[in-house]
């Protein structure tokens, strides 16, 4: 596989096997499509040309009692292949494989057994489909998904379009922030800056991924998903769709409908900036930061902590 190291986004060299030149883009899926960052790295990074390619998926590996359910990848493999092929790769593997799911801004992290039972799985697959391509067999998988992913387009287009910038506005430090600034110092993006005077605090810029690596790095778990501010968000994006389309929403012509949808979305993006900087100037406030902290559920949520993981491990 490509070796990683330094910031996401940074120009890699292609690993060589033998004579051969591979070429492998790795993404994590969001909203049933690779990332915004991956599709970009895929779409810049060097070397493409003429060298045999390969994409792998992560997705969310979830059990429910003793059964482990598969995540859904949707297109993200697939769009990331159709991009190295426009570049002129050779595709030689597309695959997916379940990692534990880490939207821990949105859920309850997984048992540590789980994980281990989930990332052993994946070891295995991740070995079998590596062995596949340096012996020269192709592997093209994830024909099911990819359908299920085309008829998820929308959602996947919601996602990158107006999911994605809002959803690293919602990241706030609670009282227990000590500002030791590791969740800026471990962020692959670069995208969270420790800023306010003397007592410095984290601020997420539009460059999150939602990767949830500051959630999980923080030794205080401090980091917290702001849900009263996404639930007031849903709000004003529903009084204005209403406000657009008039309360018989049922009986109003669907371009109408698609308008209001677009003007809500439109507002709720423009004012997502501004709501978040009064948000943080509050924040700093310690009866704020602890009341922040203590109307989201992600306060009790289960962090996946790996201290010794460093940036170019990952
Ligand atoms: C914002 C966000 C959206 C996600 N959307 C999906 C999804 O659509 N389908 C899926 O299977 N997993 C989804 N996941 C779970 C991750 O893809 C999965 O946990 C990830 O691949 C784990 O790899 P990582 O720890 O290297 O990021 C999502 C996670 C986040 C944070």
């Amino acid at each position: 596989m490509a070796s990683i190291s330094g910031r996401v986004g940074e120009p890699r060299t292609p690993t060589t096997a033998s004579d051969r030149r591979l070429l492998g883009v790795l993404t994590p899926t969001h909203g049933f499509t690779a990332t915004w960052a991956s599709i970009v790295h895929a779409a810049t990074t060097p070397g493409v040309r003429g060298a045999e390619v390969f994409t792998v998926a992560t997705r969310a590996g979830w059990f429910v009692g003793s059964a482990r359910l598969p995540g859904l990848e949707g297109t993200a493999a697939w769009l990331l292949a159709l991009v190295l092929v426009m570049r002129g790769g050779h595709l030689v593997g597309v695959r997916a494989i379940d990692m534990p799911s880490n939207w821990t801004a949105l859920h309850w992290g997984l048992s540590a057994s789980h994980v281990a039972e989930i990332e052993e799985a994946a070891a295995v697959r991740a070995k079998t489909f590596a062995q596949s391509i340096l012996e020269g067999r192709r592997q093209l998988t994830g024909g099911l998904s990819l359908t299920a992913g085309l008829l998820l387009a929308p959602v996947s287009l919601l996602y990158l379009a107006l999911a994605r910038p809002l959803l690293g506005k919602l990241f706030v430090a609670d009282e227990r922030c000590t500002s030791c600034a590791l969740c800026a110092k471990h962020c692959p993006f670069g995208a969270v800056h420790m800023i306010g005077g003397p007592r410095k605090r984290p601020y997420w810029t539009s460059s999150c991924e939602s990767c949830m690596r500051c959630m999980n790095v923080c030794p205080e778990r401090a980091i917290q998903a702001n849900w009263p501010l996404a639930a007031a968000q849903t709000w004003v994006m529903l009084a204005i769709y209403a406000a657009v389309t008039g309360a018989e929403s049922a009986t109003v012509e669907l371009t109408t409908q698609v308008l209001a949808f677009i003007a809500a979305c439109v507002a709720v993006l423009c004012m997502t900036g501004p709501v978040y900087w009064v948000a943080w100037r509050l924040s700093r406030l310690g009866a704020v930061a602890w009341l922040l902290g203590h109307m989201t559920p992600t306060r009790l949520f289960r962090r996946y902590r790996e201290p010794e993981t460093n940036l170019r491990d990952i």
